[in-house]
């Protein structure tokens, strides 16, 4: 499928994020929760997988802290699922990340989300530990996975 990538801009943008977090999650962010994390956009990095007919198939958003992305979200609209969609968003934002001077990345899911978990094995990230009922709706278990500077260089890049 062809796609391509964009960082977060303007209001539409932000109605195709709310919709796939409505479609994609069952706590889904608000509007203020984003308006609140688009107030620091030196921190906060949110980017949108447009197809060409769909302008939001799904979006990544993670923050930038020193030389770490913290991925705090990642969906795909269910009709544009099992397509390499997911997959190549978080290739395209792990690019931008080391771009912008990260050596590692994180993020938290659930222990029952056998998909993405296969889906962030598959890009190198590996489980660090637990944190115990960290979710709600319903109560679950968060499983911490990390991915290291060596993945996060391109192939014969010296870290
Ligand atoms: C997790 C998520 C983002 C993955 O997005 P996606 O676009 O379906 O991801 P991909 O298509 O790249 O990969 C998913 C599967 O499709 C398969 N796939 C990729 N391209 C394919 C194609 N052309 N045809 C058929 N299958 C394909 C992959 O091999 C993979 O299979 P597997 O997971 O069974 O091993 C998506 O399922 C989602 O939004 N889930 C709900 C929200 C969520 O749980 N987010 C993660 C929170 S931590």
């Amino acid at each position: 499928m062809t796609c391509s990538f964009d960082r977060l801009a303007g209001d539409a943008d932000l109605e195709g994020v709310l919709e796939v977090e409505h479609e994609s999650f069952t706590n889904p962010w608000t509007r203020d929760m984003y308006a609140w994390e688009l107030q620091n956009k030196n921190v906060c990095h949110i980017y949108v997988v447009r197809t060409p007919d769909c302008r939001v198939a799904g979006f990544c958003s993670f923050w930038l802290v020193f030389d770490e992305i913290h991925i705090n979200n990642v969906a795909v609209r269910p009709q544009f699922r099992q397509r390499g969609i997911g997959t190549a968003l978080l290739g395209h934002v792990l690019t931008e990340a080391r771009t912008l001077g990260a050596r590692r990345a994180t993020l938290e899911v659930r222990a029952s989300n056998e998909g993405a978990r296969r889906l962030y094995e598959r890009l190198g990230f590996y489980v660090a530990g637990t944190r115990r009922n960290y979710y709600s709706n319903p109560v679950e278990d968060a499983l911490i996975l990390w991915r290291d500077a060596e993945a996060l260089e391109p192939p014969g890049a010296v870290c």
